[in-house]
């Protein structure tokens, strides 16, 4: 066999709600939250066929190439669950900042999976893929569906939602980051546990199943704001700042430390984005993306 290649855009994400429930038997949180892929994407590229093992090329310093990388992570897994033993190489080229809630890693750990499972031409359904997906990182089952999704568990229950109408935003990401374990552990300590449901996610959930999207900006709502706002007060003012630039809605991403604001056309959110050009800040002007758009799968022929 020669070297066969895929290409697969890896799109970001943002929670649009992010409600933190009680720690489970695991360690970890149950969460209910919508979450939406975005436009903001890095391209990850699998060229199977090579040398035995996995390696992986980052063009962006900083970034683990070896096992801590989730992408080596999934593709250990599924190239194993599967029994193939084949030599893959993995480029990613990254545009989405890490340490920024924004899910890049777990993002590329999906597209390495859904990327192998149409190069290699697997029988594995969706289902499948996201076990394997959950057994790599909470967030990664998400990525699997893509679009507009309710999640639930720790992250493995994913919903599909009705595709809502494109949403222009501002991503603004400060030089420090946010730790992910830290957030969790810091909510519980400021607020204590929480039986009940998520009322921002319930109420968000219910105003795109109706194809109330007007009513989305009003719902942004992120549990995980206020251990990273107490932390690092810079985020709760940046969420000002965009509003202040004509944001409709704004909130921190994920676990932070990036937030993002909606606006209501490509033209406000340029306009604004314009604002915030500085050395502290990276900057990115987006959109929502559909379903169908964010998994993008290119086999080279
Ligand atoms: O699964 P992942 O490696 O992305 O999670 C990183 C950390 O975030 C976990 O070790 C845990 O401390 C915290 N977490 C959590 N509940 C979740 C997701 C993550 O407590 N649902």
């Amino acid at each position: 066999m020669g070297i066969i290649t895929a290409v697969v855009r890896s799109h970001a994400k943002v929670n649009l709600t992010l409600g933190v429930l009680g720690v489970r038997p695991d360690g970890y949180h149950d969460i209910e939250s919508v979450m939406q892929s975005i436009s903001l994407h890095d391209r990850v590229t699998l060229s199977v066929g090579g040398e035995p093992g996995i390696r992986i090329e980052c063009d962006v310093p900083g970034i683990p190439t070896d096992e801590r990388n989730l992408a080596h992570k999934a593709a250990a897994l599924l190239l194993k669950n599967r029994e193939i033993d084949a030599g893959l190489d993995i480029r990613i080229e990254k545009r989405i900042p890490a340490q920024a809630g924004l899910g890049g890693g777990s993002s590329n750990a999906a597209a390495v999976l859904m990327g192998l499972a149409g190069l290699l031409e697997m029988s594995i359904g969706q289902a499948e893929l996201c076990d394997l997906a959950s057994a790599v990182g909470s967030d990664v089952p998400f990525f699997i569906v893509g679009g507009i999704a309710l999640v639930g568990g720790r992250g493995e229950e994913v919903q599909p939602l009705p595709d809502i109408p494109a949403q222009w935003l501002v991503i603004l990401k400060p030089s420090f980051g946010v730790s992910t374990p830290w957030a969790y552990r810091r909510l519980d300590e400021i607020r204590g546990a929480v039986s009940e449901r998520s009322t921002a996610t319930v109420r968000m959930t219910k105003c795109i199943q109706a194809g109330d999207r007007g009513a989305i900006q009003g719902l942004l709502s992120n549990d995980l704001e206020l251990p990273a706002i107490e932390q690092h007060p810079e985020i709760g003012e940046l969420k000002h700042a965009l509003l202040d630039a004509g944001a409709v809605g704004a909130l921190m991403c994920g676990s932070g430390s990036a937030v993002f604001g909606l606006f209501s056309s490509e033209q406000a959110a340029r306009g604004a984005a314009d604002l915030f050009a500085s050395p502290e800040l990276q900057v990115f002007v987006g959109k929502t993306t559909a379903r169908r758009d964010a998994a993008d799968i290119w086999i080279v022929p």
